[in-house]
């Protein structure tokens, strides 16, 4: 390839960043199979996709009856076109509102689409209407205005499933959401989102990297996680207790500035400990918060980070059990 080409490959790339990983139909569906019943007559958007690519939006329109929606939109931002997977040239950003009545291809054309007059960003007022007039937002956001993305929803209040990174949880904003019980890790996590379809100009990078049957770029970051706010019977799940701290205390040091013992594995939990618990932030995805109260993250009293013999595990979440009043317990 010629120097000049390259270049700009590396540009696009650069420029684009994770901004530009499209979810897969697959990963979509293997999710969204624990929330069917919340979306009976409900108007659901997906304020970062392209109603003519997006998987998002071939999801909601393939299920669109199965599902009772009431309403589908689909909002398109102007992505500059080099970094674009859609070989559209956009004038500016665009959105689809669907009723149901497109017969079994389900896929709107050019000629369907209404466009913004402005770039489509989620934070534009064009786009804010539409949030205002549904009930469910559900998409994968860019990675780099994640915290932004969510704040909107919170302050509009919407119910909403939306990937975001790993370590978004360790972003207070989004910790605090969890501690008060107003947002959770959905059902699939790490591997368990498969992989994201990239531009051409993208980097297949890791061992995981592959081209589909379709020609569609893979990569699979492997760190990725639903957050929502819709429940599942998944979250009320008691984590299995094996492990016992009496008898096994070497096994669970205490930190040097929390009183309280560090657990390396979710798995590791013991049953028989009732005090301050730091665990990694993998926890989330087992917590059922009728288990367990979550109670700081990170610090320990003196506001540095939780150390073991002045060494720092990677961000911890410190928990303690919930004592079960006893008519719950018979119950
Ligand atoms: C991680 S990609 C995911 C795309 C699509 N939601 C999907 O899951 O396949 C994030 C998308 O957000 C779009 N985007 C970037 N900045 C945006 C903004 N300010 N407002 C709305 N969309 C934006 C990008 O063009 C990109 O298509």
């Amino acid at each position: 390839m010629a120097r000049n080409a390259t270049n700009k490959l590396l540009q696009k790339a650069k420029k684009s960043k994770s901004d530009e990983f499209y979810t897969q139909l697959c990963d979509i569906e293997s999710e969204l199979e624990h929330y069917k019943i919340h979306f009976r007559n409900k108007v659901v958007f997906c304020n970062c996709d392209d109603p003519l690519i997006s998987n998002f939006f071939n999801y909601f329109a393939s299920n669109f009856e199965e599902l009772g929606l009431k309403k589908l939109i689909a909002a398109c931002y102007k992505e500059p076109i080099e970094n674009s997977i859609n070989s559209i040239d956009k004038e500016s950003g665009y959105y689809y509102e669907y009723n149901g009545h497109l017969d079994e291809k389900c896929k709107p054309t050019l000629s369907d689409i209404v466009y913004f007059n402005g770039d489509g960003d989620f934070r534009n007022d064009e786009s804010i209407e539409l949030l205002k007039q549904s009930d469910i937002i559900v998409t994968n956001p860019p990675f780099s205005l994640f915290r932004e993305y969510l704040a909107q929803l919170v302050s509009y209040k919407k119910k909403f499933l939306i990937i975001g990174n790993v370590n978004a949880i360790t972003y207070k904003e989004v910790f605090k959401l969890i501690q008060a019980d107003s947002a959770w890790l959905g059902i699939n996590l790490g591997r368990g989102v498969s992989g994201f379809i990239v531009p051409e100009h993208y980097e297949l990078y890791g061992t995981e990297a592959r081209i589909d049957e379709f020609g569609n770029r893979i990569v699979s970051p492997n760190n990725c996680l639903w957050l929502t706010n819709l429940d599942t019977s998944y979250r009320h799940e008691d984590i299995n207790l094996k492990k016992e701290y009496y008898g096994n205390e070497s096994e669970y040091p205490q930190y040097d500035n929390y009183n309280g013992i560090n657990v390396n594995k979710t798995k590791d939990i013991p049953k028989d400990y009732m005090g301050y618990i730091g665990v990694p932030i993998t926890f989330l995805h087992k917590y059922n918060p009728e288990q367990f109260d979550l109670i700081k993250f990170r610090k320990g009293d003196n506001d540095k980070d939780l150390s073991i013999n002045g060494k720092c595990p990677y961000f911890r979440i410190l928990i303690k059990r919930k004592v079960k009043s006893e008519s719950k317990k018979t119950a």
